[in-house]
């Protein structure tokens, strides 16, 4: 569910199910039972069991928790190494543009200045960094051997609602099932017009690759991939949609109800 809309008292069982397993434990902490279906308090010692999430005092899960949900997921979905680097994910991409990524959050810029040496002078590994405000990490000179990749993408989530589609007139569509991850496609008869992925763990799933090709945008295609999906992932349980956007992409998500939570900024290592 939607992090804002955590409900700020909830007390009953069937309740707390119903609202997306959110518990206000005696209206001090708020903890999240999540997947296990059942209520889980924090111990006495404030430890909390394994499967919680504590959330921030205004009620908000910390962006942190949000963004680790994400890579979870999609290392998940798509069969993904990952490591730690200085407490962050190092993700093993394995992806044409990059071998590997490493994903921090607003970590200061001390602990950015940590990472951003491990991707320097490496033309095959990612540094990107989320926040609410990043001009602490853009701002400043750039570290040696980096160089920025992307700025233009921004992270979004939704609470997600199946809403039946048609095939557009035209098209002819279809599903490769891999698993929890799914890939839809449009064809117009001649080539692929709009596809996309999604993959589930748990109650999240994280949309990828959506693209409608040029001369097909515009016309209601990407909203039907993603009603498709969306659908799709409810089916096997999902109740939040986390995703990377575009600019493009953030406008067709926004359309769609979803939100953006916080800014993304890209380093890529420059060989010697
Ligand atoms: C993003 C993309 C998939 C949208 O596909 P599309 O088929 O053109 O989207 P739709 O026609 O279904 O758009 C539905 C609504 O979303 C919004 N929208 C879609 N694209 C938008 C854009 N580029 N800017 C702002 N709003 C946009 C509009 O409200 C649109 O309704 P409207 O056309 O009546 O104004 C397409 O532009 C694309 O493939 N871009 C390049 C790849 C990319 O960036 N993909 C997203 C990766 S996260």
């Amino acid at each position: 569910m939607l992090v804002d809309e955590v409900p700020s008292r909830i007390t009953r069982a069937s309740e707390l199910l119903e609202m997306g397993q959110w518990l206000d434990v005696e209206n001090t902490q708020i903890v999240c039972a999540k997947s296990h279906g059942e209520i889980m308090a924090p111990t006495r010692r404030r430890r909390y069991p394994r499967g919680c999430r504590r959330l921030l005092e205004d009620g908000r899960m910390s962006d942190r928790d949000l963004v680790m949900r994400w890579v979870r997921a999609w290392a998940h979905v798509r069969d993904l190494r990952v490591q730690q680097v200085d407490g962050w994910p190092l993700v093993h991409v394995r992806g044409p543009s990059r071998d590997t990524e490493i994903v921090c959050v607003d970590p200061g810029r001390t602990a950015f200045e940590r990472l951003a040496q491990h991707t320097a002078h490496d033309p095959r590994e990612m540094l990107t960094v989320f926040g609410r405000d990043l001009a602490e990490y853009v701002a400043p000179p750039l570290p040696p051997g980096l160089r920025v990749d992307r700025d233009d993408e921004v992270f979004m989530t939704t609470m997600l609602t199946p809403s039946p589609t048609q095939v557009p007139d035209g098209f002819a569509a279809s599903w490769d099932v891999d698993g929890s991850r799914a890939t839809y496609s449009l064809d117009d008869g001649a080539s692929i017009a709009a596809e996309g992925i999604v993959g589930v763990l748990g109650t999240d799933a994280v949309f990828d690759g959506i693209e409608t090709s040029p001369g097909h945008r515009r016309r209601g295609l990407g909203r039907h991939v993603m009603s498709a999906l969306t659908t799709w992932s409810v089916d096997q349980g999902a109740t939040t949609g986390l995703l990377a956007a575009s600019i493009d992409g953030a406008g067709l998500y926004a359309a769609l109800g979803w939100k953006q939570e916080l800014e993304m900024w890209s380093l890529m290592g420059v060989g010697d």
